[in-house]
C-alpha cells in the first residue's frame, strides 16, 4: 500500500499547474476548516525562535508576514507591539480574527506579491518566517523586493526559511522551495542592509536580521 501524499502537495501542484502560486493556500485552510486535511505549519503557539529574540515593542510598529492562524502576531502584539498581520488565505485571516476576538492586532487579507502601498517603509519590525519559500522560485524576486520595502529607517526585518545548503535537494519534493544564502541575503537591496545570518534548527534553516 502506498502513503497517499499530503493534502499541501495536492492541492499545490493543481493550483501552480494553472499558473497560480498562492490559490493553494486558502484551498488548504478551508479543507482543514472542514477537517479533511491538515495544516502542516499549525503550532498552535508562537514560533519559538522569535519569542527568544523578541524585544518589548513599546508601540512600535510591526508586521507579521503570512500570518496563518495568528500565533506569532498575538505574541508580538503581548509584548507592545502595534501589529499588522496579513495572509492571502481569506480563511486564515477570519480564523486568526474568531480565535483571538479582543485581539489589537489588524487582521489584513493582502498579497506579499503586490501589497498596500501605504506599506512601503511603515514597520520597525518585519516577521517572515516560512512564507516566501512556500512560493515557486520564479516568485522570490518579487516576494523579496516587496520584504525589503516594508522596512522603515532604523527598522529590523527577521528571514526565517528553510536552508537549502543542508537539504538533500536531489531528493526534494516541494513546497517548499528552499533558500541558499545568496537567496536571503537578497533581502539586502533598496537601502537594507543585512546585520546577521546564521543556521538554525540543527542547520535546517536561517535565520537572518536585517535592517535599514
Ligand atoms: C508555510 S505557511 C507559514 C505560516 C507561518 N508564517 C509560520 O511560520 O508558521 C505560509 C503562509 O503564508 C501564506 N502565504 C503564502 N503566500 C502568500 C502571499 N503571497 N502573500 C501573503 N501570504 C502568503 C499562506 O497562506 C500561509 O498561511
Amino acid at each position: 500500500m502506498t502513503t497517499p501524499e499530503p493534502a499541501d502537495r495536492v492541492l499545490a501542484r493543481a493550483s501552480l499547474a494553472q499558473g497560480n502560486p498562492t490559490g493553494w493556500f486558502e484551498q488548504l485552510y478551508t479543507a482543514a476548516a472542514r477537517g479533511e486535511a491538515e495544516l502542516p505549519w499549525a503550532r498552535n503557539v508562537p514560533n519559538v525562535e522569535l519569542a527568544a529574540w523578541a524585544s518589548p515593542g513599546e508601540g512600535r510598529r510591526a508586521l507579521v508576514v503570512g500570518s496563518a492562524l495568528g500565533d506569532d502576531a498575538e505574541f508580538l502584539a503581548t509584548a507592545g507591539w502595534a501589529v499588522t498581520a496579513f495572509d492571502v488565505a481569506s480563511t486564515a485571516i477570519e480564523a486568526a480574527r474568531t480565535r483571538f476576538p479582543t485581539s489589537t492586532v489588524d487582521y489584513v487579507v493582502a498579497d506579499l506579491l503586490n501589497p498596500p502601498g501605504e506599506w512601503r517603509q511603515a514597520f520597525d519590525l518585519i516577521v517572515e518566517i516560512m512564507n516566501v519559500q512556500a512560493m515557486p522560485r520564479d516568485f522570490r524576486p518579487a516576494a523579496v523586493a516587496s520584504l525589503a520595502g516594508f522596512l522603515a529607517p532604523g527598522g529590523t526585518a527577521l528571514v526565517c526559511e528553510v536552508a537549502e545548503e543542508n537539504m538533500d535537494m536531489e531528493n526534494w519534493q516541494s513546497p517548499p522551495w528552499p533558500f541558499s544564502r545568496a537567496d536571503i541575503e537578497s533581502v539586502a537591496q533598496d537601502g537594507v542592509r543585512l546585520v546577521s545570518l546564521e543556521t538554525i534548527r540543527g542547520g535546517a534553516r536561517y535565520w537572518a536580521t536585517f535592517t535599514r
